[in-house]
């Protein structure tokens, strides 16, 4: 018995990170599961390994066609829709007084307005169908820390955050929750450039208070949380799982216990 059987999940970005492991622990518990991406060789592999009870479905989250025929797609082929995980993203970082604007607006393309195309389209089957169901975007630590060099990813991310609790609020009269997943630094094909930057992980790690970076399956673990009946009375949040870091207010790897303390004014 899996937490999600008889259930169908649509992941975007499936085919890689954390919409792999998504895809993987989803089928594990029960689920049919259509994975969509744009590397289309990579997406039929991967559905391919996963076996009978996942399809893959080849296409970009910002052109509206291709949205469009991924629900239809999936409904054709399972049935029906149950639970969204609107996950596919890029990032690239640039200074802002040299970022190119073509860049910019190919980074707020994929990772917000691909998110608004996956929710309009997702939401309008699931009103049709009349039984409620689940929406999951994937937003950041980013959504409201911000990083040098990545304004666009920073600004895409933040608007994640509040269509999330736009689309929670207007869809919530239809039985749809929404809500949003906060990676922190995740060990990913994303992020392999900067793990290979020195000091980079030994960065994070210290700023981290469970000690250590995050994998997909950690990620995995939340949208199977908000993905099934489990989470029933859960919309409109965005759920940071970053091993804690978004509460370290201080620079990494910054520890106050070794800090010297001043002498006490006053006595
Ligand atoms: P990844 O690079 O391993 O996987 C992303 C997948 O999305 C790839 O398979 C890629 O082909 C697909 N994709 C990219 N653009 C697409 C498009 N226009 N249309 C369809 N598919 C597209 O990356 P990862 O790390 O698994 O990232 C997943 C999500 O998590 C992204 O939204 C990312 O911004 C977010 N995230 C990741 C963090 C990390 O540390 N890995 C931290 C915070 C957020």
């Amino acid at each position: 018995m899996g937490v999600l059987d008889g259930k169908v999940a649509l992941i975007t970005g499936g085919g890689s990170g954390i919409g792999l492991a998504t895809s993987q622990l989803f089928a594990s518990e029960g689920a049919q599961v259509a994975m969509f991406d744009r590397n289309a060789d990579l997406v039929n592999e991967t559905a391919r390994e996963i076996g009978s009870s996942a399809f893959a479905i080849s296409g970009d989250v910002t052109s509206e066609d291709d949205v469009a025929r991924m629900v239809a797609s999936c409904v054709e082929r399972f049935g029906r829709l149950d639970i969204a995980f609107n996950n596919a993203g890029i990032a690239g970082a640039a200074p802002i007084h040299d970022h190119e604007l073509s860049h910019f607006q190919h980074v707020i393309d994929v990772c917000l307005t691909g998110v608004f195309l996956c929710l309009k389209h997702q939401s309008k089957q699931l009103i049709a169908q009349g039984q409620g169901g689940s929406l999951i975007n994937t937003a950041s630590i980013n959504a409201t820390q911000a990083t040098k060099g990545l304004s666009a990813y920073c600004s895409a991310k933040a608007g994640v955050a509040m269509l999330t609790k736009v689309s929670a609020l207007e869809l919530g009269e239809h039985g749809i929750r929404v809500n949003a997943i906060g990676p922190g630094h995740t060990r990913t094909p994303m992020t392999e450039r900067a793990r290979d930057v020195e000091g980079f992980d030994e960065a994070m790690i210290g700023a981290t208070p469970l000690g250590r970076l995050g994998e997909p399956e950690d990620l995995a673990r939340m949208a199977l949380f908000l993905g099934s009946d489990a989470s029933p009375w859960v919309s409109g949040q965005l759920f940071y799982v970053d091993g804690g870091i978004t509460v370290n207010e201080l620079p990494p790897g910054f520890n106050l216990l070794e800090a010297q303390p001043r002498q006490p004014r006053g006595d």
